[in-house]
């Protein structure tokens, strides 16, 4: 197998890339796509050893061995980012907002004791991994490739103690829209995702498998996802499902402020700057779960959806609560579509940037 040595023309360091001589595209049915089942032709790997970052490589996307004391498999010192790459009707490969996910990985990796990663070899590494695994993306609407960048505890040894070795990634996958159907969601009582003080805000591998259990409860029920409230009382409401959410009362879109239990979500401060933009009336601000239970009675709640990047903006049908379930009404008009079609215009390079959120990828 060929090894290119790559060095970047703009800073100092040496990158090792190796071609994948045995591309999967062609088996690929792009039209029907499971969310993150399917990956890219290369990743991008860099270990943390001796107090240092090491020379990154991006090489074929292949299974990793790790040794089964490795730290992460046992006190999950593990943290992820999520992003995506789109591509024009002109075939140009955008990234929206990558500053935000390279600065929240570090700033998760910073409350999980994980050393913060460069931003040159991040930066590097990922435009270097698109331009190689280009031909995955596909233009249009509602078509992306999914990125994932994630760093864990590599060291072996079962000391539970930060570890000194890490494993820092990239891996991309082809995807169209996360969720099928109709959302139904119930409001958590009993079980919590983050608490304060903890590391809710962090995208901390363990907040997630934190809420399987409690989403297998809610799914027996019939309800996909759970709307997340604070651990003290369970009366404000937090996070829907692994994603932030947006409540529609009247003519006013509310949300939660980002907390240390909840995640500042990317699509989350897109949209409460869209909707800014496009003078919609939006409060940040705390939301008590019986004023939304308030609204519905008095017919004024009128939309309720989820945010995030796998999702964009996903309408919540009905929402379960202390066994009530509240159905949300249909209208011609909804304030998410809009949200989600003007977000969605500026990834794809359909729509003006006002905000210079588009990041042009050199492919
Ligand atoms: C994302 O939107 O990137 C997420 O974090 C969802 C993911 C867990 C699939």
């Amino acid at each position: 197998m060929r090894i290119n040595l790559y060095i970047s023309s703009r800073i100092e360091f040496a990158m090792r890339v190796e071609i994948n001589k045995q591309s999967k595209i062609d088996a690929v049915d792009f039209d029907n796509l499971d969310f993150g089942m399917l990956f890219t032709d290369h990743m991008f790997v860099c270990d943390y050893k001796d107090g240092e970052w090491k020379e990154p490589q991006i090489i074929p996307y292949q299974p990793i061995a790790v040794d089964p004391s490795m730290s992460a498999l046992h006190y999950g010192q593990a943290v992820f980012e999520g992003m995506k790459a789109y591509k024009d009707q002109a075939g140009e490969v955008f990234l929206f907002r990558p500053e935000e996910n390279f600065h929240r990985i570090n700033r998760s990796s910073e409350r999980l004791a994980i050393p913060a990663f460069p931003k040159n070899y991040f930066f590097e590494g990922l435009e270097k991994l698109l331009a190689l695994d280009k031909e995955w993306i596909k233009s249009g609407i509602g078509n992306s490739l999914y990125i994932r960048p994630f760093v864990f505890a590599s060291q072996a040894g079962v000391q539970a103690s930060a570890s000194n070795e890490y494993k820092f990634m990239i891996i991309c996958a082809p995807v169209g829209a996360y969720y099928g159907g109709e959302l139904h969601v119930k409001i958590a009582e009993k079980y919590s995702r983050a608490a304060q003080g903890g590391v809710g805000y962090a995208k901390a591998a363990g907040n997630y498998a934190a809420q399987f259990y409690p989403t297998k409860l809610a799914q027996d029920e019939g309800y996909q996802q759970v709307i997340w409230t604070d651990a003290h009382s369970h009366e404000y409401l937090e996070e829907a499902g692994t994603m932030n959410i947006f409540f529609r009362i009247g003519e006013r879109l509310v949300t939660a402020p980002t907390t240390d239990t909840i995640l500042d979500g990317v699509t989350r401060k897109s949209i409460i700057k869209i909707a800014e933009h496009l003078g919609i009336d939006v409060e940040v601000r705390p939301v008590r779960v019986d004023e939304i239970i308030a609204a519905h009675a008095q017919g004024q709640l009128k939309e309720v959806f989820g945010a995030g990047t796998a999702v964009v903006v996903s309408q919540i049908h009905s929402i379960g609560y202390k066994g009530e379930k509240y159905t949300l009404p249909k209208l011609d008009n909804y304030m998410a579509d809009q949200l989600k079609s003007h977000i969605m215009g500026i990834q794809y390079n359909e729509l003006e940037d006002p905000f210079q959120w588009r990041h042009a990828v050199r492919t």
